[in-house]
This record gives structure tokens, C-alpha cells and sequence, in this order.
């Protein structure tokens, strides 16, 4: 006999698919409990391996020995640099709007220069060309002349960092935030938005970058990506509000007066999770090591101590738990990443891997090579009330 997954009943249409099982992913899962694993392994403890190690896992199932990690690495070296033509044109982008729509347009020109339409190729050049692409979107955007040129001596994130023209205190703190970051973001199941939207377009067989570049418009919504820079926001305004008279009581009341208000709060809730976020988690304890008397370190304390409380008797939401932009924003701003406009960015910077890893095998590997069919749910006719 099949086995049921899920009922469907009338009160599950409009709700966003929520909970509706539509397919398997090869790359990753979120337990609402135990929270994200990379194929098996609970992202905590993935946390201090290198970039490459934890995409190589994602690409191919299981972490590389050092051997196929000196391979590896050295492939992604080799298919790092951009071309000519996609620099100057991307330099001619207006230096205007926000960094996510930069990006968008910036992935097109690379397509349109560099694609090769091929999902194996376009997947391994797009992932090691990534950090020399939103570096370059980066400067350009903040008006730095800096060469976008990676280095063959320096990691995924050293890289990153060092093609980055901007100030930098403590760059090999910034560049050990950066990948951890870079680590946590990669991937979360196959349902978040930014993954479901660019495989729904992979399945059209759309080419790589322009199914990227449809997930990277998902993830520039406030619902989605957009809210690591409004969760920092909402932190400092909160230890402008309190200054130093801020503790439990007066963040928890500070919370109750933003709640009255209808106003959000950021930093809070998932859709699968019903914990706090493994990612925020590691993130906490990060915070902690590194900035321990650091007022942003203090008031994200205060607010996964009290937050989860006040959300739930007040709100009474299922998920009352801090979720991944809990910490991330306060955590590069304490390194001295000073740039909360970009952060989303930040975000696609690392999730461009997991959806480029999940396409690939939806299209290449999954039902014998046959790949996913186009994606296409059914809606029921309602007329207009
Ligand atoms: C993500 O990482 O994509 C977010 O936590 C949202 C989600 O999983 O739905």
C-alpha cells in the first residue's frame, strides 16, 4: 500500500504550501526539533570545517578526504576570475538601489558573457566565481576601486574579504565571520523560499544563472532574506531606545510596547522550526567568544532570553524562537562589517551554493537522469467574494 505523506483539506490552500510535501532533497534537511543538517551532519558541527569542505559535502554527499579537498579547491581557483567583459559591463550598473538588485542584474551579464548552458559547468563556475561577484557588486556599489583579482593562496572567504576595497579593523576576525556566515547560509532544505523558486524555474530548464538569479529576487523580499538587515536594525534601535538602562525587564517591556504597537519583531519565528535556530545557536555562542562586553552581544542575549516568552503569551505564534538573523547581522557588525545594506547580499552569497547544488541534481541526477518535471501545482477556481 502507498504510504499517505499528508492529508489535504480545504484549510491548507492559500497558506503558502506550508508543511506540503512536494519532493526529496539530496542536500539537506530541517527537523523543526534538532533544526538544519547537510546531508546528515547537524550543521553545529560542520561549523569550524573550511568553505570548501562543506559545498564539496553539498555537491557530492559526503565530505571530501584531502586529496579530493586539494582538487577541489584548486578547481574552484582555477574558475574563480571573471571575465573582462562582465567586469566593465557590471561597472556600468547604476550605483543605485539596493545591492540585491545589483546582483540580480550582475548575474545576467556573467550568463550573458561567461554561461555555458550546461548545468555541471554553469553550477562549479558560478560557485567559484561567487565571492569575486558580489565582491565587485560590493565595491562598486560603495565606489572603491579595488581589483576584483582572487588569489590562488587564499580560501573561498579570505578571498572574499581580500577583494573587498572597503576598511577593514581586524580582517582575519572579519574573514573567520564571513565564513562562518558563509557556512551557516548555504542551505535549508528544499522549501525556503529562495531554493523552491529557483528550482520551480530550473525545472522550466531555465539555464543556472537566470534560476539563481529568480531565487536571488525570492530572497530579496523583507519575509525572507531581507530580514537580517532589518533584525540588526530593530537590535540597534532597541539599545538606542534602553541605552544603558538595558536588562531582562526593561527589553521585555520594550518588546510588550512594540507588540501594542502592531510593530515586528525581527530575529523571531520560522515556518518549520520549532526551537531556537541551530544557526542562531552557534552564531550566540560565537558572539559570546569573540564579543562578550559588546553592547549588540548584550541586548541579542537579552532578547533570546526574554523574546520567546513575550512572543508566546503575547502573540501566540507557533514558533516564538530566535531564528538566523537573531545574531548575524550584530555578528558583522562587530567585526567591523559596517555595511547592513549589503547584508542580504551576504545571505545570497552563501545560499547561490545550495540552490546551485540542489538544481544540479534535480537536474542532472534525480529520476535516473531524467531530471524533476516542470513544476506545476494545481490552484482551485474561487470566485472573487
Ligand atoms: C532560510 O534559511 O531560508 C530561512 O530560514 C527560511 C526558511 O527556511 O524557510
Amino acid at each position: 500500500m502507498k504510504k499517505v505523506l499528508f492529508e489535504i483539506t480545504e484549510e491548507n490552500l492559500d497558506t503558502g504550501l506550508r508543511g506540503i510535501p512536494v519532493g526529496t532533497c539530496v542536500t539537506s534537511t530541517v527537523d523543526p526539533e534538532k533544526g538544519l543538517f547537510y546531508c546528515g551532519i547537524p550543521i553545529a558541527e560542520l561549523v569550524e570545517a573550511s568553505c570548501e569542505s562543506v559545498i564539496y559535502l553539498l555537491l557530492n554527499g559526503k565530505l571530501p578526504n584531502e586529496k579530493q579537498l586539494a582538487s577541489f579547491v584548486d578547481q574552484l581557483h582555477k574558475r574563480s576570475a571573471l571575465a573582462p567583459q562582465s567586469i566593465s559591463y557590471i561597472q556600468a550598473l547604476p550605483k543605485k538601489g539596493h545591492s540585491m538588485d545589483i546582483f540580480l542584474a550582475s548575474l545576467m551579464i556573467v550568463k550573458t558573457f561567461e554561461g555555458k548552458q550546461d548545468y555541471v559547468e554553469d553550477c562549479i563556475n558560478l560557485i567559484a566565481k561567487l565571492p569575486t561577484l558580489v565582491a565587485l557588486v560590493i565595491n562598486h556599489l560603495e565606489g572603491v576601486k579595488h581589483p576584483v583579482t582572487p588569489n590562488a593562496g587564499l580560501s573561498y572567504m579570505q578571498n572574499f574579504s581580500a577583494m573587498l576595497g572597503i576598511p577593514k579593523k581586524d580582517p582575519q576576525l572579519l574573514s573567520e565571520v564571513f565564513r562562518l556566515f558563509n557556512i551557516l547560509h548555504y542551505d535549508h532544505g528544499g522549501g525556503n523560499l529562495s531554493t523552491f523558486v529557483g528550482k520551480a524555474v530550473a525545472s522550466g530548464l531555465q539555464d543556472l544563472y537566470g534560476s539563481i538569479a529568480a531565487g536571488m529576487s525570492a530572497l530579496a523580499g523583507p519575509r525572507h532574506g531581507l530580514a537580517n538587515q532589518l533584525a540588526l536594525q530593530f537590535v540597534e534601535e532597541m539599545i538606542q531606545a534602553l541605552g544603558s538602562s538595558m536588562q531582562e525587564k526593561s527589553v521585555e517591556e520594550y518588546l510588550k510596547k512594540k507588540i501594542a504597537k502592531k510593530e515586528l519583531i525581527y530575529g523571531f519565528g520560522h515556518a518549520v522550526l520549532r526551537t531556537e535556530d541551530a544557526r542562531a545557536t552557534v552564531q550566540y555562542a560565537f558572539a559570546q567568544k569573540h564579543f562578550p562586553n559588546h553592547p549588540l552581544t548584550q541586548a541579542v542575549l537579552y532578547l533570546r532570553k526574554v523574546g520567546p516568552g513575550v512572543l508566546k503569551s503575547l502573540l501566540n505564534i507557533a514558533s516564538p524562537y530566535p531564528n538566523v538573523d537573531a545574531v548575524s547581522g550584530s555578528l558583522l557588525t562587530m567585526a567591523n562589517f559596517v555595511y547592513p545594506q549589503h547584508y542580504t547580499l551576504l545571505f545570497g552569497l552563501s545560499r547561490g551554493v545550495g540552490i546551485a547544488a540542489q538544481i544540479l541534481y534535480e537536474r542532472t541526477i534525480a529520476r535516473e537522469g531524467k531530471g524533476t518535471p516542470i513544476v506545476r501545482p494545481k490552484y482551485l477556481y474561487r470566485p472573487r467574494l
